[in-house]
């Protein structure tokens, strides 16, 4: 029998990172990366003394009661934990951790891409032509939002939400945020702080989300907040589904309040929302922000990291409870 702590590994995660995981570990990888059942993650986890799983697996309480003993650690591969419930697996005395840092520029990016997309209706042009449908061109053909020099507002001036605000800058966009905690000087480089996130939105020619799914921020883009942006805004969401009223963002995109949304993240994932997709002025991807090959391997690293500190008996830096 090995000496190695044993690890479950719930998807497939890059060779680099499965290679350096089994010289370490004795590991039990899911080679048909099928998504488990509540039960079937429940069961694989029985036999194991540490999980690294991504945001697919739901650590609900239901789940976290029936979790073994022996289990001591979680170590997400991902930096949202809304898929833990942290409260019970601290009760529980399961120790839990993140990727943080590492996968901020490929979430930028993919924002960067909706935000480009969206206002310059990016999947409409890409469908016409792939239909072999355009016969027409004129100065008032397809003609979108310029974002170059606009203001971007972005809720959730973390790591990532920061690299957003990097990038707008180099297209000169005036850069306006809420964040819980006002950043220092450095850090918010000119931005304009909101102390709210209702007198942030009239200042959002594009709002960006950035922020984390808490019981405050579940639903928080509603009726009432679409309503206070300026007509004709970007709407872009990297973050989390459960931060938008889906609903809401319909009305907002029929109505032409929002003109255009830029989407990485949906309620029900996988999915998406058909009735989302209807719609013209979407540009949507299936939740594939950090899916680069640089920033995969350097998420798994992290993982790792995480669990060769924690069975080394040292504090795992990404800690999340
Ligand atoms: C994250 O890290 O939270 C991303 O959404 C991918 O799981």
């Amino acid at each position: 029998m090995s000496d190695k702590p044993t690890l479950l590994i719930t998807r497939k995660l890059s060779d680099a990172v499965e290679a350096r995981a089994a010289r370490d570990y004795d590991v039990r990888l899911n080679l048909e990366d099928q998504l488990f059942s509540p039960q079937e993650l429940l069961d694989k986890c029985q036999t194991v003394d540490a999980v690294l799983p991504c945001h697919s697996e739901i650590f609900s309480r239901d789940v976290v009661v029936e979790l073994p003993r022996r289990l001591k650690i979680i170590a997400n591969h991902s930096v949202g934990t809304d898929h833990c419930d942290l409260a019970a697996l601290g009760e529980k005395g399961v120790v839990v951790t993140n990727t943080p840092d590492v996968l901020s520029d490929a979430t930028a990016e993919i924002a960067f891409l909706l935000m480009l997309g969206a206002a310059r209706r990016a999947s409409e042009g890409d469908r016409m032509m792939r239909a072999g449908a355009w016969d027409f061109w004129s100065p008032a053909f397809m003609v979108g939002t310029q974002t170059t020099g606009k203001r971007l507002g972005i809720i959730g001036m973390g790591r990532v939400g920061q690299v957003m605000a990097q990038r707008g800058r180099g297209f000169d966009m005036e850069i306006h945020y809420y964040n819980r905690k006002r950043l220092a000087p450095d850090k918010e480089q000119g931005a304009t702080y909101h102390e709210n996130v209702e007198d942030l939105l009239p200042h959002c020619d594009v709002l960006s989300l950035h922020c984390p799914t808490t019981p405050e921020t579940t639903g928080m883009m509603n009726n009432a907040r679409f309503d206070l942006l300026p007509d004709g805004a970007i709407f872009v969401n990297t973050a989390r589904g459960a931060l938008v009223d889906e609903n809401a963002l319909i009305k907002a995109l029929s109505s032409g309040k929002v003109a255009a949304a830029g989407l990485d993240v949906f309620q029900t994932e996988p999915g998406g929302n058909p009735k989302l997709s209807k719609l013209e002025n979407i540009f949507q991807q299936p939740h594939i922000g950090s899916a680069t090959f640089d920033t995969r391997n350097a998420m798994g690293f992290r993982a790792l990291d995480n669990l060769d500190a924690f069975f080394a008996g040292n504090k795992p830096k990404d800690r999340v409870a």
